[in-house]
């Protein structure tokens, strides 16, 4: 079981990624589970100083875009780049396939930026479309047990 708390890393304009994540913290704290909910414009490299879970919770914007508030932190991490190979991590990515060339760009791009600093990603990303008459809050829950799961099996060593 994990014993460690899990950061949410938070990727917005409009607010609906804040709301995926607090609904994800609220499954968390059901199940024992310490969550953080980091805007990213609060997020620093020194949280993988003591942090090792991780969640990125990022929508899209402009084409294929990360958030106005999670660019600083992005630049960080590619430019200084930090060895992540003992973080664990996953990526809810939300969009919108009205924008098909670039959907869910904005996650992607972090879920590849941790993958190549050395992450381990536990599962594979969800990606939510906006127009596909879904709640992405109830796919990121569902997927959230997925993503527990993965972790309680590849505890570090
Ligand atoms: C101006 C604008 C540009 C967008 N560009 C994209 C895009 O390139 N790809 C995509 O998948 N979604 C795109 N979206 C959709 C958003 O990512 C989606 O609606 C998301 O749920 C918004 O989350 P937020 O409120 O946390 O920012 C765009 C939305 C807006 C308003």
């Amino acid at each position: 079981m994990i014993t460690e708390p899990v950061l949410i890393l938070v990727a917005t304009m409009g607010g609906t990624a804040t709301f995926v994540a607090d609904e994800m913290a609220d499954a968390l704290k059901a199940k024992g589970i310490k969550p953080f909910l980091v805007p990213m414009e609060k997020a620093a490299l020194a949280m993988f100083d003591t942090r090792k879970l991780f969640i990125i919770c990022s929508s899209t914007h402009g084409n294929g875009d990360i958030p106005d508030n999670s660019v600083a932190f992005f630049d960080a991490l590619r430019d200084q780049r930090p060895d992540l190979s003992d973080v664990r991590y996953g990526t809810v990515a939300l969009g919108d396939m009205t924008y098909s060339a670039s959907f869910c760009g904005g996650g992607a791009q972090f879920d590849d930026l941790f993958a190549d600093l050395g992450a381990t990603r536990l599962v594979d990303r969800l990606e939510h479309d906006r127009q596909g008459g879904t709640f992405p809050e109830e796919e990121a829950v569902a997927w959230l047990d997925g993503w527990l799961e993965a972790a309680n099996a590849h505890q570090p060593a």
